[in-house]
């Protein structure tokens, strides 16, 4: 059997920085509550840019640091929560974008997206339907964010991130487990309405309150349900792939809050520095976020072939999962 190496990264996060002094005009917070409580200084915001753009260019630098042509792509997959349109897919359009002629799908687990499509390229692979997978993950979550609503709008910021999967012969190689899973019950605690409910679609006169789209959150409950359940992603990762905490040389997690970095140090007994951060840089790209850290990782020099990484991802649904790949 196949198995699915990761081969290239890209990333693309938009020029505008929105730093903590500018929120601090917008609604009543300030630069202290937010690193405290959060850890994040600055984010940044696309303007007038679509999330298929960002997209597009973590796509571009992906296959150059992969050195894969886009003839060689058999499946492109998007993340997003944040798509520009219904139809076309957010995929359909970056593959036309690149001049590829592959499959292309979009898949949505919110924040969680990066390690479901993963996990979906990691298939394909080892099944032999596909030999090289495009995964992008586009994110412009300024859309759907609330600037008067304090609790929220400090949390989030516009990325893409992408990465390049290729079929090896190589044992060791590649995704060694992944670990996908939703627990529904607490859906309500990240909310963001999509189609607007009609009570008479037929006379209906369609004047929709926009703001209904923005998303809402319970920030609580939701640090609650990560830190028992991003703690199961990994060890169930870690058990299929037959490894133990001391196997892992990096933890990348979704870059969402800085207590849930705490739980994993703690309980995996694991130095900080082995837990990748950048969220002070960036706050929380949703899908974005994991391959966003992969790639910074890759261009800083801090990944290594051999290296063994295990990705984890929690959001929307509420969805979460890991996966354990070696390098
Ligand atoms: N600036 C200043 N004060 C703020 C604020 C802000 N930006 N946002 C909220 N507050 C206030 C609240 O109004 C509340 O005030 P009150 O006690 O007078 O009512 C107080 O701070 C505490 O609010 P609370 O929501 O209980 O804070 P918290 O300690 O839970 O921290 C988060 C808030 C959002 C940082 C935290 O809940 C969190 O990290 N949640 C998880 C987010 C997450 O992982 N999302 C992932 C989605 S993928």
């Amino acid at each position: 059997m196949m198995n699915c190496k990761m081969i290239g990264t890209g990333s693309y996060v938009p020029d505008f920085v929105l730093t903590n002094e500018m929120l601090e005009q917008l609604v009543d917070t300030n630069d202290e509550w937010i690193v405290k409580r959060t850890g994040i200084r600055e984010r940044r915001i696309a303007k007038g840019m679509h999330t298929w753009e960002l997209g597009l260019k973590a796509a571009e630098r992906a296959l150059e640091d992969a050195g894969v042509s886009v003839d060689e792509i058999d499946l492109i997959i998007v993340s997003t929560c944040t798509p520009d349109t219904y139809s076309p897919i957010e995929a359909s359009v970056i593959q036309d974008k690149l001049g590829a002629k592959c499959a292309a799908m979009d898949v949505n687990t919110c924040c969680t997206g990066f390690i479901n499509a993963s996990d979906i390229a990691d298939s394909y692979i080892k099944c032999g339907k596909a030999k090289t997978v495009l995964v992008v993950s586009a994110e412009t979550l300024s859309r759907i964010t609330d600037y008067t609503d304090r609790g929220t709008c400090v949390l989030f910021g516009d990325a893409a991130g992408a990465a390049v999967y290729t079929a090896t012969e190589e044992a060791d190689k590649g995704i060694l487990s992944s670990y996908i899973a939703a627990d529904g019950s607490g859906a309500e605690y990240l909310y963001m309405e999509a189609l607007p409910l009609e009570e008479d679609p037929l006379h209906s006169d369609r004047t929709f309150d926009h703001t209904a789209r923005f998303l809402k959150m319970q920030g609580a409950p939701v640090v609650r349900f990560t830190a028992t359940a991003v703690p199961s992603a990994i060890d169930e990762a870690l058990s299929r792939a037959g490894l133990t905490a001391a196997d892992i040389d990096w933890v990348v997690p979704h870059q969402a809050n800085l207590r849930i970095l705490d739980v994993i140090a703690k309980k995996y007994n694991l130095p900080k520095e082995k837990i990748y951060v950048n969220l002070d840089r960036f706050g929380n790209t949703s899908s974005a976020s994991i391959p966003l850290c992969m790639d910074e990782m890759r261009q800083k020099g801090l990944l290594h072939e051999g290296q063994t990484v295990v990705c984890t991802g929690f959001g929307g649904g509420l969805t979460y999962g890991a996966f354990v790949v070696r390098l």
